[in-house]
């Protein structure tokens, strides 16, 4: 039986054709480590890292390539960003709309390094506006940290005005873009993002093991390496080297991954950002004008197709939400998510906090009439 997978904002399962070849190829005909040789097979495996690395820049107009840090997913980046940065006396401002991969660390450096954070709670859809961030900044804020969009309401936070705002300060602007990378066209020469940081296996088609971290020169030169080790390069010198991306880049890379995130980034650009965009962005209406007459269901998050992603949370009332997603996929084959989705103060923001909300997100596979069986399997749930 077909099945029908609405969590693409924890990971998207179908991906490109191209992406599985060039993992494959990968082994195939290199399985050599980048770097480490002088051997053609090495060198191979440099052109793919080499490669993804400008496929990226292009994807966010970046020309410094070598800024481009490649690590396991975007949690190891937020670590080893807010790791390396933050020293004790530092102050941050984020926002409430925040994931665990930035919550956790945060909190962990507020209890053994001596950091203070100020969270701005968004407002009943998620929303933070420029000025209340700008409001929170102060003397000594070290960084300014904001999702691009909730991945529990989808809500788009307003990065390019907040950049602007951090610009006029000495904070550095860190974007969690974990949930619009490979949909939304971010122009990092254009803005002034000091560090933009994004998961390989969800919108940029790569697969899991992939992800990293887009940094600015000032920002690359404050920020301690986190993980230190081999790198391939002036293997003489006692110490990390300081220039990118060997800095932040220690250990044999995960090659076969970065070949698919390559890849995936290259599907990206053929395809054009701008129709990725409109694709879920027509979906995301058709969703959400559909739940509109499922009877009991609240919909959470901005509701409106301009300003979120692709990603819908809703309550259903005199229900438990963890087994409607369970039935949904027993009965339906319907895969989604329910309950806090890492991001627990986002629940506590809109007002779903401990149960949270059950969320359906979707991708460019998607398509009309697997949200129109989506919504039909639902009301027989409901109904039943
Ligand atoms: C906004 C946001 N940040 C960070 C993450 C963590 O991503 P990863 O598990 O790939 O490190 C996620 C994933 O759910 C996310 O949605």
């Amino acid at each position: 039986m077909k099945d029908f997978y609405f969590d693409c904002a924890a990971t998207t399962r179908r991906k490109p054709a191209q992406v599985r070849e060039a993992m494959i190829n990968f082994y195939d005909h290199i399985g050599c480590s980048p770097g480490r040789g002088g051997y053609e097979c090495s060198l191979d495996a440099s052109r793919i890292v080499l490669n993804t690395r400008l496929s990226m820049g292009k994807l966010f107009n970046f020309d410094k390539t070598e800024n481009i840090i490649l690590t396991h997913n975007i949690t190891y980046a937020m670590n080893m960003i807010l790791r390396g940065l933050l020293k004790p006396g530092d102050h941050v401002v984020t926002t409430t709309m925040e994931h665990n991969a930035v919550i956790r660390p945060l909190n962990d450096l507020v209890k053994n390094n001596k950091i203070e954070v100020d969270y701005i709670k968004g407002d009943a859809q998620g929303y933070v506006s420029a000025e209340a961030i700008k409001d929170a900044i102060r003397e000594n804020t070290k960084a300014v940290i904001t999702t691009h969009a909730s991945n529990v309401t989808g809500t788009i936070l307003p990065i390019e005005e907040i950049a602007r705002v951090v610009e006029e300060t000495n904070a550095f602007y860190i974007v969690d873009g974990a949930q619009t990378a490979g949909s939304h066209f971010i122009d990092l020469k254009a803005l002034p993002i000091d560090i933009f940081a994004f998961t390989g296996h969800k919108g940029l088609y790569g697969p899991t093991g992939t992800g990293g971290f887009i940094i600015k020169d000032e920002a690359a030169k404050d920020m301690d390496a986190l993980i230190q080790g081999g790198t391939g390069s002036i293997s003489d010198r006692d110490f990390q080297p300081d220039f990118l991306p060997d800095k932040f880049e220690s250990g044999t890379t995960n090659t076969i991954g970065i070949a698919g995130l390559g890849a995936g980034v290259d599907f990206i650009l053929d395809k054009g950002i701008v129709n990725i965009y409109n694709k879920k962005k027509s979906l995301t209406e058709y969703f959400l004008r559909k739940l509109e007459k499922v009877e009991g269901v609240t919909v959470y998050g901005p509701k409106n197709s301009n300003i979120q992603t692709s990603t819908i949370s809703v309550g259903i009332k005199d229900v438990d939400l963890g087994q409607i997603s369970f039935m949904l996929d027993d009965q339906f084959n319907i895969m989604t998510r329910s309950g806090l989705h890492c991001a627990p103060y986002a629940h506590q923001t809109i007002g779903t906090f401990p149960e949270g909300t059950l969320r359906f997100s979707f991708d460019i596979f998607n398509s009309e009439e697997e949200v129109d069986y989506v919504i039909d399997s639902l009301n027989k749930l409901l109904n039943a």
